[in-house]
């Protein structure tokens, strides 16, 4: 599994996650981050985009898998491609812009030109390349593997293995309870992006998503203002007994399932909620429209993208370096519910999660703490033993207490699996 660094033995991989503890190097070590980038962000399925911020042909976006940058791109006939984002001729990146519409791509080294598929539609001075050249072969190369769900696109530099719906497994439910809450069925990601570093390792990112044990005290002064604002307080749906459940579905994924102790949308006493629950109850009908309307759920798609389905926005984490990380949360729209839910809902992203919000920053302090805290060579463990014997099985999920660390033992049986697979 993990290489130890340079001149440094290190345990023995196979220690390196156990199953109620990690070691310190897995957040400290930069080769474990390496081999990271490459065996699990190069192998298996990551989430790209979506596919509602390309919506006309020649629109396309840039990222990374990894380390590798890509373009996800619509083409003029409609389909979408995430293609390498590497020119073929002498290796420059030929999309800069994060975003944007063109019906070609010209390389601004010497002005190759490639169409939104990626073939290669134009090369400067072409007598210097002889009859033997054929364009057909150096087109941009294309991801081995690309698919979509509910227009969410996910990729594989892989070019073998489990299809994107085995991979998902359970979290395909929960992914289709969070945009079901559209009442014409899928969502839009057209508001723009709010973006943010820390200078800690990814994992702490990853796992904080689904810990519903820290809320109480992390967040305490963000709830007191909202109890504040709300002129009442009450039983915290993170509290041990609540009812609300942590979930792992195996692969890494998992979820918070709020249950009865935390609905998604109000009871509808106002026009807008009303008129949202009976739009949604004439596509789906009633049971299936109290189900999405009555259960808040944050779900985490291992190894980059994560949803909080009451505020209505995804994140998607993308590791820098081993003590350096980027998030970008992006607000969404439910297609078809009135303008003032999808309103009230995406003002939630900026109360909790933009920059000067109640409560990421907290977060962001508390995995800059663990990041210096995990210098100590005296202690090596990181524990997620909370909730361990009392955890059980249930239709293929793993759960436990909300308080409980079942994801994180999820997303790390899913660690070591990948990161294992490779050795000799
Ligand atoms: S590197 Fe792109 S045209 Fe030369
Ligand atoms: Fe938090």
């Amino acid at each position: 599994m993990a290489r130890p660094a340079d001149g440094d033995p290190g345990p023995a991989s196979e220690v390196l996650v156990r199953e109620d503890r990690v070691h310190r190097r897995l957040y400290t070590d930069a080769g474990v981050f390496a081999l990271e980038l490459e065996r699990i962000f190069e192998r298996t399925w990551v989430f790209v985009g979506h596919e509602s911020e390309v919506p006309q042909p020649g629109d396309y976006r840039t990222t990374a898998i990894g380390r590798q940058p890509v373009i996800l791109s619509r083409h003029t006939d409609g389909s979408v491609h995430v293609l390498f984002n590497r020119c073929m001729h002498r290796g420059a990146v030929v999309c800069r812009a994060e975003r944007g519409n063109s019906t070609v791509f010209r390389c601004m080294y010497h002005g190759w030109m490639y169409d939104p598929s990626g073939e290669l539609v134009g090369v400067p001075f072409p007598g210097g390349y002889g009859d033997g050249f054929d364009p057909a072969e150096w087109g941009l190369r294309r991801v081995p593997r690309v698919e979509s769900r509910r227009g969410f696109v996910f990729a594989s530099l892989a070019p073998e293995g489990e299809g994107l719906a085995e991979h998902l497994g359970p979290a395909a439910r929960y992914l289709d309870l969070i945009v079901d809450a559209a009442p014409a069925g899928e969502v839009v990601v057209r508001a723009g992006v709010e973006r943010y570093a820390y200078a800690a390792n990814w994992k702490l990112q990853a796992e904080n998503l689904l810990d519903g044990y820290h809320p109480n005290f992390t967040h305490q002064v963000a709830f007191e203002i909202a109890e504040r604002r709300r002129g009442r307080s009450g039983r915290r749906a993170n509290s041990e007994g609540s009812g609300a459940t942590a979930r792992a579905f195996g692969r890494g994924h998992g979820a918070l399932h709020y249950g009865a102790a935390r609905r998604y949308a109000p009871d509808p006493g106002d026009p807008a909620a009303a008129a949202h629950r009976r739009a949604l109850e004439e596509r789906l009908g009633p049971e299936r429209a109290e189900e999405v309307l009555g259960t808040d759920i944050q779900l985490f798609v291992f190894p980059n993208l994560f949803f909080q389905n009451a505020r209505q926005h995804f994140r998607v984490l993308r590791p820098v370096a081993v003590d350096r990380t980027e998030v970008e949360a992006y607000p969404y729209a439910l297609s078809g519910a009135p303008d003032e839910v999808n309103r009230r809902q995406v003002r939630g992203l900026a109360w909790w999660a933009s920059s000067a919000a109640f409560g990421q920053p907290d977060d962001l302090e508390a995995f800059e703490r663990c990041q210096a805290g995990l210098q100590v060579t005296a202690a090596d463990w990181v524990l997620f033993a909370r909730g361990l014997h009392r955890e059980r099985q249930a239709a293929g999920e793993v759960v436990g207490d909300v308080t409980d660390e079942v994801p994180q033992r999820g997303m790390y049986r899913e660690w070591k699996r990948l990161m294992a697979d490779g050795d000799a």
